[in-house]
């Protein structure tokens, strides 16, 4: 089935420095670099180079020719992607020495991505498809409520977390994929635990400690891969790409989470957001040498 992603599209302005400054500090980089990003433009591609079946739903300004010309070349398709009277979403983001990153995003075009674009995108959908969102664009609740009315599978990944903004998207979704503190959050939120977090399939990831599935009866857990960490923006995205791209091909869990885990492992060990997503081949190779 088709996995249509309503995504943030932004690009990506990657400071390196020594240390996260402090406030009021002014530092110097040790590097500097441009990429694609936005987390659901990595989330797409990261499904796409899984072997997934990928349509990226989204919007640039007058000034997005160069993160179009970058999402082309992934091969995923341009069409679903509108112009719209506001600049393109970007982010800046500071990774330290240890890998480990800060970001601020400037939203844009992906917070005003116009309703019938949407609309049409959700038309073009068929029952059974998969309809992934993150918490960077607009349109999330009503585009998910009306999604599971056409008989589509929903997912949901709740970053950049917001309580209120995924308590407001948890009735209508499938699968809610969450990192350890994002899940803490919202089950304080919503006064329950991490464990009972009211949704039908819950996938979170632990970071260094791996993995773990809950859903349909059954809990699923996968061990992370060890890796040198580079630089882990974006690692989350490509763990939940490869997840729902595995799902989606009726991979058993336990498989699904295992090449989203190894996929991951392999971002983190690259600099960048959607350039270091690895390929299915590059991801195959990679569980051969940690078989
Ligand atoms: O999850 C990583 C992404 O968050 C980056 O690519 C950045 O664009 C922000 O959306």
């Amino acid at each position: 089935m088709t996995i249509h992603c309503l995504g943030s599209i932004n690009v990506d302005h990657v400071h390196r420095l020594p240390h996260f400054p402090a406030p009021g500090e002014t530092l110097q980089d040790t590097g500097y670099a441009v990429g694609l990003g936005g987390k659901g433009t990595n989330q797409a591609i990261a499904a796409h180079r899984a072997g997934g079946d990928v349509r990226l739903i989204g919007a640039v300004g007058a000034d997005g020719g160069w993160a179009r010309e970058r999402v082309a070349e992934t091969g995923l398709s341009l069409d679903a992607i509108a112009a719209v009277e506001a600049a393109t979403g970007h982010a800046v983001i500071y990774v330290d020495a240890g890998g480990e990153n800060q970001i601020v995003i400037h939203g844009g075009a992906n917070r005003a991505i116009p309703a019938a674009h949407v609309d049409a995108a959700l038309a073009a959908a068929a029952p059974g498809d998969w309809w992934l969102t993150q918490n960077e664009t607009n349109a999330v609740v009503e585009s998910t409520r009306a999604a599971k009315a056409r008989g589509l599978r929903t997912a949901h990944a709740c970053a950049p977390f917001d309580a209120e903004a995924a308590r407001a998207v948890l009735p209508h979704i499938d699968l809610l994929a969450v990192n350890e503190g994002e899940a803490a959050a919202l089950a304080t939120h919503l006064g329950v635990t991490p464990e009972t977090i009211p949704v039908p399939a819950l996938l979170m990831t632990l970071g260094a400690r791996g993995a773990v599935w809950r859903g349909n009866g059954e809990t699923v857990a996968v061990d992370a891969f060890p890796a040198e960490a580079v630089d882990t923006t974006g690692a989350g995205d490509t763990f939940t790409g490869y997840a729902l791209a595995g799902l989606d091909a009726g991979l058993p869990v336990a498989e699904a989470l295992r090449r989203a885990s190894a996929a991951a492992a392999l971002a983190v060990a690259r600099p960048g957001a959607a350039a270091a997503i690895p390929t299915r081949d590059e991801v195959d190779v990679f569980l051969k040498e940690h078989a």
